[in-house]
């Protein structure tokens, strides 16, 4: 198969590109560059069923180029990271709506199979859990930022539902806090990548509020197990899917894990939210994705505990982070 990923040089998408060439596909990876890195692909450059083009996704005529002789499209490119977004609002929503509007629409024109990523932040901050894929969606107002990615991938979502009710083959897959490897060491949407990168430094490791918070923190291999499965399950089409572990931790066992693991000397350390990312800054307390869902239709069950993931992150990290 030929196999088009967008953001295919970010944390995710390279790992997706790793498995696809596995299997010995031919893969065309069209990324930006903003926080992928090609140090992520470096491996498979000059292999022969690997292309890479460095641009962006806005730019519609050269995704047009290349869209009509793929077989299928795993659409990862987008503004990530809550931080991210709040430095600059108005491109994330630029690359988050209008971005997939061109992936999504050139999808249609030429017939193409389509996973679009998508997030748990579409839940927003609603307080039951486990969050079904159906499930009321509850958020802020727009005048606070932080609500402007989930807001767009919501958009991103309602596109893929629309084209999917004209008969084009997508599906959704809403990954929650994936980690592992090449997690950016600017830790722009991860705490493990921040967390790690403190405790490898002897810095502060730096808790938001009261560490009481939870999220279900999952693997690599996990995240990019559901995608596939996404992009070739035929009950997949016109079904969005929470891909994610069932295990609950907080943010504060998990900068406890992390100093244990690392065998760290830095201390824990509270630092409002505020300090962080600004006035009236608005968290999500428990994120938990029901998996009931993507167990059923697609066979998922995310399979890799999180001190085996959390081993294998920190080797990764001692060797790439500087410290
Ligand atoms: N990592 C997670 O836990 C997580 C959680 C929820 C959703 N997601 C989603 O998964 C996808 C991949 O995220 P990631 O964690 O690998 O982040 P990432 O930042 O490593 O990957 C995003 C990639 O998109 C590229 N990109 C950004 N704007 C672009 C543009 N205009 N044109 C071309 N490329 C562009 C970036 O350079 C980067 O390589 C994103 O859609 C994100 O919203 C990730």
């Amino acid at each position: 198969m030929r196999v088009l990923i967008t953001g295919g040089a970010g944390y995710i998408g390279s790992h997706l590109v790793d498995a696809l060439i596995k299997r010995g596909n031919e893969v065309l990876v069209i990324d930006n560059l903003s926080t992928g890195k090609i140090e992520n692909l470096r491996h498979l450059l000059g292999h022969p069923s690997f292309h890479f083009i460095n641009d962006s996704i806005l730019n519609e005529p050269l995704l047009e180029r290349f869209v009509p002789s793929m077989d299928l499209i795993f659409h990862l490119a987008a503004a990530v990271g809550v931080r991210n977004v709040l430095q600059d609002p108005l491109a994330a929503i630029n690359t988050n709506v209008r971005g997939t509007e061109v992936v999504l629409g050139l999808a249609f024109k030429y017939w193409k199979r389509l996973v679009l990523a998508s997030t748990s932040e579409i839940y927003g901050k609603a307080s039951h859990v486990p969050f079904r894929e159906d499930d009321d969606r509850v958020l802020g107002s727009t005048a606070v930022a932080r609500w402007s990615y989930s807001m767009s991938k919501a958009v991103d979502e309602h596109f893929a539902f629309a084209y999917a009710a004209k008969g084009l083959p997508v599906s959704i897959v809403r990954y929650f806090n994936s980690y592992g490897p090449r997690l950016d060491e600017r830790g722009y949407g991860s705490v493990v990548a921040n967390f790690i990168r403190q405790a490898l430094r002897g810095d502060s490791i730096t808790v938001h509020g009261d560490g009481k918070q939870t999220r279900c923190f999952t693997y690599i291999e996990d995240a990019v197990a559901g995608t596939l499965l996404a992009g070739e399950v035929k009950e997949a089409l016109g079904e969005a899917f929470n891909i994610g572990s069932t295990r609950e931790s907080s943010i504060l066992d998990l900068a406890k894990a992390i100093k244990r693991l690392t065998r760290s000397k830095s201390p824990i350390e509270f630092v409002a939210y505020e300090a962080y990312y600004g006035e009236g800054f608005e968290d999500t307390r428990r994120r938990v994705p029901s998996v009931d869902k993507a167990k059923r239709l697609l066979g998922f069950t995310a399979k890799v505990d999180l001190e085996a993931g959390l081993k294998k992150t920190i080797a990764w990290c001692r060797e790439h982070f500087a410290h």
